[in-house]
């Protein structure tokens, strides 16, 4: 009779969600449901909701749906859209306990939409900017099915030869944890559970931007109070917003795997923390183990990550196969199950799947006629986003913005490169609807004038590279070398720029550069590219650079070449409008650079708060004995907070409200900012503080705060700043985090550099 009932349920379901029928009082309660929910449960059927499965073409759906009907598959992930979900959940609710479903993506920054990439997003500075990318890509993915994201990436990287510094949000702790919590808030909204919200999972925990020498899935070894002060808090930031999950990172810490590392997971995410969600291993890291040399087989890799507290295998190859075996000789406890598949349920309760496993699946009969209309796609916001995230690096001469009357040539391997445009980690995004950078000035210069496109160079002439890039795309060619001679294409591009006014060269890195297993020996723009712009600038046309890279290049010779560059990272779907409406001046740059450019990979790195050192280099003065290196000028190319607007802004009256602070009180920081220039703007106006003497070496700063103010050619207006204790606290040797009493200095600039400065003395 109950068999009969169930097999009804299963026939009605879109309609008719089953935990909502059957148990609504029970859903009240979440741990009581957990529990009751975990006493049903076969160990076959525990076990079975810890393990993640990727959806891939080695993947037959008809295998997998069996699995999901047996219990054996808790979630899947990379299968996005409502018509390949619905039959999983279906399988999932033919199962014995009908536990639902979740389905992951990996929606970092856009879902089809595709909105800049995050170190882009970053140099915005502008939170609701970036919580509205981040509040739309969970729209539209919660709209194709999904339930969780492998997001926000929140890893500090300081190293830019790490190709995955694309999909972070830069070098600064202080900016990231910002940026971390907005995105948490954006992706859940007001909660997981709501149907057009995503859980996010932040990643990856941790430190993974601190690899040795930015090799991709290398060691990190790293003192705890620099773990503590400047890698950990945006991990913490993200948790505080209420993050449901984290993912835990590919590297190791201080010798242990960060899978099997129990101070990490244990210590620190729970106890410490409080996180009370879901910990998700990345792809094959428990397996990895056996490879890092702290588990000899896979049982014992199993163990281990169990131990540690790792809830769900990704791509489980270990835990469905050794689980049972460790418990059943002792070597794990069913409590080290049971507390797993606890926070896999307690997950899916938290998303809303148990009041409703169909709740962002829907009915079929609504499913999007075409997946990939361009109805379903947030094009004003893409564009308006893109334009705020565009960095400024040089203007001589006020050679942007550019005459929409103008004969402009447009060359370079990235003009027309919709696929680049995205960006790696481009989700569902399609390459044919992003529109280029071609595409983006033609649609602003219409009749009025007129452009000269030439490729002018392939990417890179380096055929081993172009190979590896188009092995780590498996659906299309990554880059697609025009089969020319170099000096063929470069001769048409001369004479495009002979032609021309000016020259727009759009050079960089194709997307795959700046990607997971990316790593680069050099920062260099590629030698096709560099004898390009060589060749361009010796036809003594105005030459304006539109960069295009995931991460800091060193463009030394390039400055020197350029009057205008602008670094545009992959703007994403919008970007070739957005870029557009700079280069022509429809909307005025605004972003800062999130991270530092060195001048050579060499000085790497160059984060700007470095701790201060016995013998600092003092510049105009130079000098043996000092930190420094000889052979080239010290200090980066471009700093931390960097980039420049079409007007210009002064700073003045700098002032602190007092010249003492108590532990208790609050001291306002206070500066007139003027837009001095002819036409409106805004900008970002930080704030550094530097801990004069402590009771260990400090930073030379550290950005505490920033406000992003837009003011009218000619306004003036003075902000505010409140510093309070909480602002000069920092983890000490015994990993307290206290403010200490003494002299702080006070820095306020338009970046990390040009600063003006005042004291006062925490009492
Ligand atoms: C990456 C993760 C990602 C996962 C799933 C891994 O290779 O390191 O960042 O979330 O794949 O796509």
């Amino acid at each position: 009779m109950k068999k009969l009932c169930l097999l009804g349920l299963v026939a009605t379901l879109a309609s008719h969600p089953v935990w909502a029928e059957t148990k609504p009082a029970a859903l009240k309660d979440k741990d009581a449901f957990v529990s009751d929910l975990l006493r049903q449960m076969t160990l076959d059927e525990k076990i079975g909701q810890l393990r993640l499965i990727s959806i891939g073409p080695e993947m037959p759906r008809e295998l997998i749906r069996k699995e999901i009907a047996a219990g054996r598959i808790g979630g899947t992930f990379n299968s996005i859209t409502r018509p390949e979900n619905r039959p999983m959940q279906d399988a999932a609710m033919q199962s014995r306990l009908k536990i639902p479903m979740f389905f992951a993506y990996d929606v970092i920054h856009g879902h089809r939409t595709i909105f800049p990439i995050s170190l882009a997003l970053a140099s915005s500075w502008d939170m609701d900017a970036i919580g509205r990318s981040g509040r739309i890509a969970a729209q539209e993915a919660a709209a194709d099915s999904l339930d969780i994201t492998f997001a926000p990436m929140v890893d500090i990287s300081r190293d830019p030869r790490w190709g995955r510094t694309s999909e972070g949000f830069g070098e600064d702790t202080y900016l990231t944890s910002r940026i971390a919590g907005v995105m948490v808030k954006a992706f859940q909204g007001t909660s997981p559970a709501n149907a057009d919200s995503l859980m996010a999972s932040v990643k990856h925990f941790a430190l993974y931007g601190a690899v040795e020498g930015g090799r991709d899935y290398n060691v990190v070894d790293m003192s705890p109070v620099k773990m503590y002060q400047d890698y950990l808090p945006p991990y913490h930031a993200a948790i505080k917003a209420g993050a449901g999950s984290v993912m835990v990172a590919l590297n190791s810490i201080n010798g242990v795997p960060a899978t099997a590392n129990t101070w990490l997971m244990n210590d620190l995410l729970r106890k410490d923390w409080g996180f009370k969600g879901l910990a998700v291993s990345d792809h094959g890291a428990i397996f990895e183990l056996i490879k890092h040399g702290v588990a000899k087989d896979g049982r014992e890799a199993a163990k281990l990550a169990i131990k540690a507290g790792i809830d769900m295998s990704m791509n489980d190859s270990l835990y469905a196969k050794e689980l049972p075996g460790l418990l059943k000789s002792g070597e794990i406890e069913q409590s080290d199950i049971d507390n797993a598949v606890r926070e896999v349920l307690a997950a899916k309760y938290d998303m809303g799947l148990f009041k409703d496993p169909y709740l962002r699946i829907g009915k079929a009969e609504d499913d999007p006629v075409d997946t990939y209309a361009e109805s379903r796609l947030h094009r004003s916001d893409a564009r308006d986003i893109a334009r705020r995230s565009l960095v400024l690096l040089k203007n001589q001469n006020d050679t942007l913005p550019l005459k929409k009357s103008a004969t402009i040539a447009l060359v370079g391997p990235l003009a027309k490169a919709p696929i680049d445009m995205m960006g790696s980690w481009a989700a569902a995004g399609k390459p044919e609807q992003s529109v280029t950078l071609l595409d983006g000035m033609n649609a602003v210069i219409g009749e009025k004038g007129k452009i000269i496109y030439a490729r002018g160079a392939n990417i890179t002439n380096d055929k081993a590279v172009v190979d590896y890039l188009n092995f780590l795309n498996f659906d299309a060619p990554e880059v697609v070398d025009d089969a020319r001679p170099a000096q063929e294409m470069i001769d048409e591009a001369v004479k495009a720029a002979k032609d021309a006014d000016v020259v727009v060269a759009a050079v960089g890195e194709s997307r795959g550069m700046s990607h997971e297993s990316s790593s680069r020996t050099d920062l260099n723009i590629p030698q096709s590219q560099r004898d390009l712009i060589k060749a361009l600038k010796a036809t003594g046309k105005p030459l304006v650079l539109v960069l295009m890279n995931g991460r800091p290049l060193s463009i030394v010779d390039e400055n020197k070449q350029a009057d205008a560059i602008l670094e545009t990272w992959f703007a994403g779907t919008e970007g070739g409008h957005a870029i557009a409406d700079v280069l022509f001046g429809d909307y005025n740059p605004s972003g800062k650079l999130p991270i530092t450019f060195p001048r050579s990979v060499g000085q790497i790195p160059t984060y700007y708060n470095h701790l201060s050192v016995g013998r600092p280099f003092t510049p105009g003065k130079p000098g043996n004995y000092t930190s420094q290196y000889f052979d080239d000028t010290t200090g980066p190319l471009f700093p931390f907070g960097y980039g420049l607007s079409y007007t210009r802004f002064s700073l003045s009256d700098m002032a602190l409200s007092s010249t003492t602070l108590n532990k208790t009180g609050k001291l306002d920081a206070s500066v007139t900012v003027k837009n001095t220039g002819k036409v409106d703007g805004e900008t970002v106006v930080q704030l550094y503080i530097q801990d004069v003497a402590g009771s260990m070496i400090r930073p030379v700063k550290e950005l505490k705060n920033f406000q992003k103010i837009m003011l009218k050619a000619g306004e003036e207006r003075t902000l505010h700043f409140t510093i309070t204790e909480e602002d000069l606290k920092f983890y000490n040797t015994q990993l307290k985090f206290a403010a200490e009493p003494g002299e702080f200095n006070v820095q306020i600039g338009l970046d990390s550099q040009d600063v003006q400065q005042q004291s006062f003395e925490l009492l």
